[in-house]
């Protein structure tokens, strides 16, 4: 079924093929060829200052403001937070198997996995700083400093 925001997932699709795109051209500079790639590195800048920065703004100023009524009235506003851990235990699954595999793999099989930790890392400080800046602040104002104490305690019994 096609809606109106069939272009905007295209849209999406395409910047994930520009950032595969740059992963390889960043991954694939050396000190050597550094100079003969300023204009790769220039596409890079363009796409991310002209086309990737202008999106997320659109989509604070247009996209948002009427998902943000529609989220409190028939979605579930923690979902997000639910989504990043599901992400995050294919990631942990990712890094278990390479790691499990480096000592018989090869360089790609290293690369693999230095790279599956960059983003495991930059995923869960991204993810901690949402829960320390949007979900505990509204627990602590919210809640009774007895409700705040079990939660803890529940969650202490679960690891
Ligand atoms: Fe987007
Ligand atoms: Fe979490």
């Amino acid at each position: 079924m096609s809606t109106p925001f069939d272009d905007f997932r295209a849209h999406h699709k395409g910047i994930a093929a520009e950032l595969e795109a740059m992963e390889q051209t960043v991954e694939a500079l050396t000190p050597r060829n550094m100079k003969s790639k300023a204009g790769d590195l220039g596409h890079i800048v363009h796409f991310l200052l002209d086309d990737l920065t202008p999106h997320a703004q659109a989509e604070e100023g247009v996209l948002y403001p009427p998902a943000e009524g529609l989220i409190k009235q028939h979605g579930k506003a923690i979902a997000p937070l639910e989504l990043e851990h599901r992400t995050l235990e294919a990631l942990i699954s990712q890094f278990h198997d390479l790691a499990e595999s480096l000592p018989i793999g090869d360089a790609e099989t290293l690369h693999s996995l230095q790279q599956v930790a960059h983003h495991i890392s930059f995923l869960v400080r991204l993810h901690i700083e949402k829960e320390e800046k949007l979900v505990l602040p509204l627990l602590e104002e919210h809640l009774s400093p007895a409700e705040q104490q079990g939660i803890m305690h529940r969650m202490h019994g679960h690891g």
